[in-house]
């Protein structure tokens, strides 16, 4: 997502900062900017798009000698990718850089608003540097930055410059990335990942989580968990591509990892005390839906397939699902009072936006579910609520899908909320969805050693029922993206209807048995291929001791937990297995990460 540089030291500081933002700009953005603190001056240049276009915007300008320099680059979550929204964020006299989300933003900037405070943007960040100028009236720059801190709830990583004290970049870091470093000559280096710093110093501090403090020319101060800390540097991997996947061998593999994270984002301001929040419907009526139609391609269609299941069951709505490509050509009836919501994590997909296109003429409301502001898709459509799973580099789609599922999810949930239902359970197990995706290296490494038994055989059959049938053909996408090998998803209780006929040893079966859903019935469909002697992988948290290999999950108390598990499983199994057979994890062969052509 977002991108963090900061610098204390006497080189040119504008093209150290710009420098530093390239090493970041494959997590993604939409705006950039940055600021210079030297002597009495304080600087600051934003551009919205690349940062060709900042670069541009300072053409002029250049500071060298002793002064402190931020630069960000943004991923819009709060408020669209303008200048104004983009960091950093000014107060009267400081200005300020954050990575992540201060849940508690609109109670802080109401308590100022009433205090005289008025604010220019519509993010969360700018409460930040208005908080700590508020108290900056009464207290010293450290103090004040201090308390500031405090008061803050949520993910953030910060970087604070202030001409109160002209020397000190303020810093803070809770559940998101923040890196000190240093070199030989002296020079301090923040940044959220370890890219930028590479080739510029040899030592560095992986700030913990809670940790605040500040650093000037020869002085470094931490506090973590409140308490005084003696910092200590380890030495810095000096592998740039290495370090852009953070370690991981692919980025497909690192964007699994990152599912927890982002589905914490996902949740952020939207549960509150209890209440499911969609700031972006509060204006609609969705108590009077008739019908809704969700359409999309590919993964995107998958999460479409599933989340159908939950706008009927939970939210009572009639629900249908539309592929984008066949969408455009059937002429299709549009019910008044329906609502048309595409999926997209590119926002680009040709299918997609022509079927937008197509239903907005004929009269439909529509939503568009993506994960890139300002695409096509989000321009096009009525209404637009973002998923942000953050840039997502590997074609085939994991953390985008995680994203759309836990969005569309909520979605039903507030609908059925607005409708009076009950919504408790359903609530809970969202809530608890970051932590099921959380990778274990026992899980990682199981599903790592089964994979050499399953790079041949004649196919795969993905199996599951309800909202695991679309899981089924999304692990099934998976395995053939990546491993070029033949494999299906299918309803479990089909098998019967034709495709058992295949099924003998080299016929692979990959069966989601949930323990909350259907269980016996999929176990009974399991058991029928057991008989013709097909090779099963079931997938449960039950043991299963009729099947070939079984991968357990944790046990859940609701379906929707053991669904985002076992999504996991499958994503690791197809990463594992293509790996094995010497593919390009990342880049599939054939496959466009966006489809803009039909
Ligand atoms: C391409 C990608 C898929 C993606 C599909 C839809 O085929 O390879 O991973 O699911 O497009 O893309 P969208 O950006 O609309 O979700």
């Amino acid at each position: 997502m977002c991108g963090i540089v900061g610098y204390i030291g006497k080189k040119e500081k504008k093209s150290l900062i710009i420098n530093g933002l390239k090493e970041l700009e494959y997590r993604g953005y939409d705006s950039a900017g940055l600021a210079v603190l030297k002597d009495e001056e304080l600087s600051f240049f934003k551009a919205v798009g690349k940062l060709n276009n900042l670069a541009n915007k300072c053409e002029n300008f250049e500071s060298n000698g002793l002064g402190l320099a931020i630069g960000h680059t943004r991923w819009a979550t709060h408020g669209k990718p303008n200048e104004i929204n983009a960091h950093p964020h000014l107060g009267q006299y400081s200005c300020v850089i954050h990575n992540g989300i201060i849940e508690n933003y609109k109670e802080l900037k109401e308590k100022l608003e009433k205090e005289g405070v008025s604010f220019l943007s519509q993010t969360d960040t700018e409460v930040i540097v208005a908080l700590f100028e508020h108290y900056a009236k009464n207290l010293e720059a450290w103090q004040a930055f201090e308390k500031c801190v405090h008061e803050l709830r949520g993910a953030f990583a910060i970087l604070l410059i202030s001409k109160k004290d002209k020397e000190k970049i303020f810093f803070a870091k809770n559940a998101a990335p923040l890196i000190v470093g240093k070199n030989a000559q002296n020079e301090l280096f923040f940044s959220s990942g370890d890219a930028p710093l590479i080739g510029h110093c040899e030592d560095v501090i992986y700030l913990e989580d809670l940790s605040f403090g500040y650093a000037s020319k020869d002085e470094l101060t931490i506090y973590e968990n409140n308490k005084l800390k003696t910092p200590v540097f380890t030495k810095l991997p000096q592998d740039k591509s290495y370090a852009q996947k953070d370690g991981f061998r692919f980025f497909m593999e690192k964007e699994i990892y990152e599912q927890s994270r982002v589905l914490s984002e996902v949740l952020m301001g939207r549960v509150e005390g209890g209440e499911i929040v969609f700031d972006e419907l509060k204006d609609e009526n969705l108590k009077e839906l008739s019908e809704i139609t969700l359409c999309a391609c590919g993964t995107s269609y998958h999460a479409a397939l599933a989340s159908a299941y939950l706008f009927e069951r939970v939210a009572k709505v009639k629900t249908k699902v539309e592929i984008a490509s066949e969408f455009r050509y059937k002429d299709a009836l549009i019910t008044p009072n329906s609502l048309f919501i595409v999926i997209s994590q590119s926002g680009e997909t040709a299918d997609t936006l022509e079927a937008l296109k197509i239903a907005k003429q004929k009269g439909a409301k529509t939503f568009a579910i993506c994960n890139v502001d300002n695409s096509s898709i989000v321009r096009l459509a009525h209404l637009s609520i973002l998923t942000r799973a953050g840039i997502e580099k590997g074609v085939a789609s994991t953390k985008a899908f995680a994203s759309q599922m836990l969005t569309l999810w909520a979605i039903s949930l507030y609908i059925a909320k607005e409708k009076g239902f009950d919504i408790h359970e359903h609530l809970q197990a969202l809530l608890h969805t970051p932590n099921v995706v959380v990778v274990s290296p026992t899980l990682h490494e199981r599903i790592r050693r089964l994979s050499k038994r399953y790079l041949d055989g004649h196919g795969f059959f993905f199996i599951g029922r309800d909202v695991f049938y679309p899981l089924a053909l999304e692990g099934a996408l998976k395995l053939k993206e990546l491993s070029y090998l033949h494999a299906e998803g299918y309803a479990s209780g089909e098998m019967k209807h034709g495709p058992i006929a295949l099924a003998d040893s080299k016929l692979y079966t990959i069966a989601l048995m949930p323990q909350h859903l259907l269980y016996e019935k999929v176990k009974s469909n399991v058991e029928e291929l057991i008989a013709r002697d097909s090779t099963l992988l079931c997938i449960s948290a039950l043991d299963f001791d009729l099947s070939d290999d079984l991968i357990k999950i944790n046990p859940q108390k609701h379906y929707m937990n053991e669904f985002f598990e076992m999504m996991l499983v499958l994503q690791l199994l197809a990463l594992e297995i293509s790996i094995r057979l010497g593919n390009d994890v990342d880049m599939p062969r054939n496959l466009a990460k966006s489809v803009t052509v039909e």
